[in-house]
């Protein structure tokens, strides 16, 4: 560290200590990207606003929130996706971006449910993509007034619901009775499975270090999410989505200069190899793993296995256990097609079925939201 740095760290503490950690802390929430988690308070008039409103907290992929909402008529939706926020590097067949739209009908059904009204939904209605996701819809949705469509009882936990991406307790097993009720799934067209096995942990803990190592040290997979980081508040504000480092004391050292684009993505910098021992940590403290496999990897099944992801990952919010996706082993590109057949083989999914989702589970600490685009901007008026 030479004479600058030092004296502009002692610069900075002394901005921070006159306005309290909590105080500066409190400054650096980014109020404007997280207000669309408070949907509550918008009172729409347009029950299909309201359904969506609620769809846009959905989880997915890099947070690219890939969703645009036609409203045609009076209660038809007709989704598409945003065919710039995809990801083509890790997600080149737009595999992981279908299972975002998943988890975002969901959702969206189920917050329909509390008007009252029955989300009648139509895959693809101009025809399934090729190897690629093209501008035609995702899915045409009515929403109809039904009085059977009743309360679902996973509604109240899907703003609290996260993908919890911080170590787990080691001393803190998930209890049997717990585990069985995460993975009571509903649809017949995916399979669930999990383990909570010591053995089996350690080898997935192993296999999912081993496949993010592959990601970061592959150049183009990891400026992908290095061009989508955004760092400290005004980045955060200004593009509530990717991948947001935020908060204290990640925003004072940013403002310092020792963590930026050039040496996150510097294999021999001090950041890279931070971030490296901040996940295997992450990956290390595994407390059993979660995984959602499909019988073909048709567009459809893929929308389904966001369905049932969205509704696994609200099933552990109620339950209090925290959750968090690792894709890396199961992304198409060549420098992981061998941790992509070791998974698969480990975890006895035979091809052409495939693993369409895993995770580690355990318990986590309470994490903030991440941030959200306002659902007016993902949507688009007939
Ligand atoms: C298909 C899919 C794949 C995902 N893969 C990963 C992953 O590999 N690593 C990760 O940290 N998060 C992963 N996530 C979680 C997203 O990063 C997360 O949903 C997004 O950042 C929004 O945060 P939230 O879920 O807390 O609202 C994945 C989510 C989905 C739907």
């Amino acid at each position: 560290m030479n004479r600058r740095q030092l004296l502009k760290i002692g610069a900075a503490s002394m901005v921070v200590v006159g306005a309290g950690v909590g105080g500066f802390a409190v400054t650096r929430t980014p109020e404007k990207a997280l207000a669309p988690w408070d949907n509550d308070a918008h009172g729409f008039d347009d029950a299909r606003l309201r359904a969506l409103s609620y769809a846009i907290l959905s989880p997915n992929p890099h947070n690219r929130q890939p969703w645009v909402a036609e409203l045609v008529g009076d209660d038809g939706i007709i989704l598409t996706c945003d065919l710039d926020r995809r990801l083509p590097e890790t997600d080149p067949f737009d595999r992981q971006i279908t299972i975002g739209l998943g988890c975002f009908l969901e959702t969206l059904s189920i917050a329909a449910a509390e008007d009252g009204l029955r989300a009648d939904i139509e895959y693809f209605p101009e025809g399934s993509p090729g190897e690629r996701l093209d501008s035609n819809p995702v899915a045409s949705i009515m929403l109809v007034p039904d009085t059977a469509a009743s309360s679902d009882p996973l509604f109240k936990h899907i703003k609290s619901r996260r993908s919890t991406k911080e170590p787990y307790d080691t001393d803190k097993p998930i209890e049997t009775a717990i585990f069985d009720e995460l993975l009571k799934g509903s649809r017949k067209s995916v399979g669930w499975s999990g383990t909570l096995d010591a053995t089996q942990v350690a080898d997935l803990r192993r296999l999912s270090w081993q496949a993010h190592e592959i990601e970061s040290y592959t150049p183009r997979t990891m400026q992908e999410s290095i061009d989508l980081m955004r760092i400290g508040k005004a980045e955060i504000e200004a593009n509530p989505d990717g991948i947001d480092l935020g908060g204290f004391p990640l925003e004072l050292f940013a403002g310092l200069g020792f963590v930026d684009r050039v040496q996150m993505a510097d294999q021999n910098s001090t950041a890279f190899k931070q971030g490296l021992d901040m996940y295997y940590a992450l990956m290390h403290s595994a407390m059993g793993h979660v995984w959602i496999s499909t019988p073909d990897n048709s567009r459809t099944s893929q929308l389904e296995a966001g369905r049932e992801w969205m509704r696994l990952n609200l099933r552990a919010t109620k339950a209090g256990v925290a959750i968090h996706p690792l894709s890396q082993a199961l992304q198409e590109y060549a420098e992981m097609d061998a941790l992509y057949e070791e998974i698969h083989e480990l975890l006895n999914v035979q091809s052409p079925g495939r693993i369409q989702m895993f995770a580690r589970i355990g318990y986590g600490p309470k994490v903030s939201p991440s941030p959200r685009w306002a659902v007016e901007t993902r949507i688009k008026r007939a």
